[in-house]
């Protein structure tokens, strides 16, 4: 009895070092709160995931518990400015794409990263432009795009946003009708999964809870901010950036092929991957979406093992 008592005593903190996460409250350099966790061991190489338009990092909550995850790498997220519990400035100058380079900066400095791997679900993908725009040398060690289009902007929005998104996001942000607006809301939540009905109530209601707490002046903001690619496409054609694109098949938001045909005549090494799930494949087909990210990881590491190792010699 006391041997198990002492063996469960041991235990407990081994358990609990990966469902414990670390939380920040990071000052970006404007002033705005980012709010930031981290899980696992900082001795890992860390991935950084930042969510999708009108979410929070909670949507990472399933994946940051995957044990193949947490075991491997040093897991961190943070809320978008405008987003969760970060803060939610409102004028126009708070959503320039130097504050979104400046967010990452602020919460890879609080957290010790070194060149981690940035994973952008959704929105959150276009964060890579913000990054090597505004940040020289390339602050991260390669970039996943999951669902979501590296760069977004105005000139080539109505090409990678399905007309579903096209139909929806002027609903979402509408001021004035409520019955509008709430309605978009849960749509767009059940765009999220290849199957809806397979998603619990309680998972879908998670969801959409996130949604309210960005207000409909800030998410005109955030969803239509300048940024330019320029940068991001220069350092495909000079490979200094690895870059992975992964879409579920039943994907309704975005338009994959329309994405991959502005990155990939630039990034000659792009990697592909397409997973069982919608928007949302993290949820619908986590272990696949675990193998893609932990494979691209690990297959740029070794190549910058190889690279370094022939320059040593
Ligand atoms: C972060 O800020 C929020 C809001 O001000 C506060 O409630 C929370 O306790 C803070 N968390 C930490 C870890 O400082
Ligand atoms: C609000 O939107 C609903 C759904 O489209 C529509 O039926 C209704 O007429 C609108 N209300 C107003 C006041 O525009």
């Amino acid at each position: 009895m006391l041997k198990l008592a002492t063996l469960v005593l041991l235990i407990l903190p081994l358990l609990c070092a990966a469902c414990d996460p670390v939380v920040k409250n990071v000052t970006s350099a404007d002033g705005t709160t980012i709010y930031a966790d981290a899980t696992g061991d900082p001795g890992k190489q860390s991935l950084v995931f930042v969510h999708g338009f009108s979410f929070s990092g909670v949507v990472f909550d399933r994946l940051f518990t995957n044990k193949k995850l947490s075991k491997n790498f040093y897991l961190v997220r943070y809320d978008m400015r405008g987003h969760g519990r970060s803060g939610k400035p409102d004028s126009e100058e708070a959503y320039k794409s130097a504050r979104y380079a400046e967010d990452f900066s602020a919460v890879s400095e609080a957290f010790g990263l070194e060149k981690p791997f940035y994973v952008g679900w959704s929105l959150g993908a276009s964060i890579i432009a913000d990054i090597i725009a505004n940040i020289d040398p390339i602050p991260i060690a390669g970039a996943v795009a999951l669902s979501g289009s590296p760069s977004v902007s105005e000139d080539i929005l109505h090409n990678i946003a399905s007309d579903l998104l096209q139909t929806l996001f002027p609903e979402f942000v509408e001021n004035d009708n409520v019955t509008l607006g709430l309605q978009a809301r849960v749509d767009v939540v059940e765009t999220l999964f290849k199957n809806p009905s397979n998603i619990p109530f309680s998972l879908q209601s998670e969801y959409l809870g996130q949604t309210v707490v960005l207000t409909p002046a800030v998410s005109g903001r955030v969803a239509s901010r300048p940024s330019d690619r320029t940068k991001l496409l220069a350092a495909g054609d000079a490979g200094t950036l690895p870059l992975m694109i992964i879409f579920g098949d039943a994907e309704k938001l975005f338009v994959p092929s329309a994405i991959i045909d502005i990155f990939k005549p630039h990034f000659k090494d792009l990697v592909l991957e397409t997973v069982s799930g919608g928007h949302a494949s993290f949820e619908d087909s986590s272990a696949r979406v675990v193998t893609a990210i932990s494979s691209f990881v690990s297959d740029v590491l070794k190549k910058q093992k190889k690279r370094a190792l022939r320059f040593s010699l």
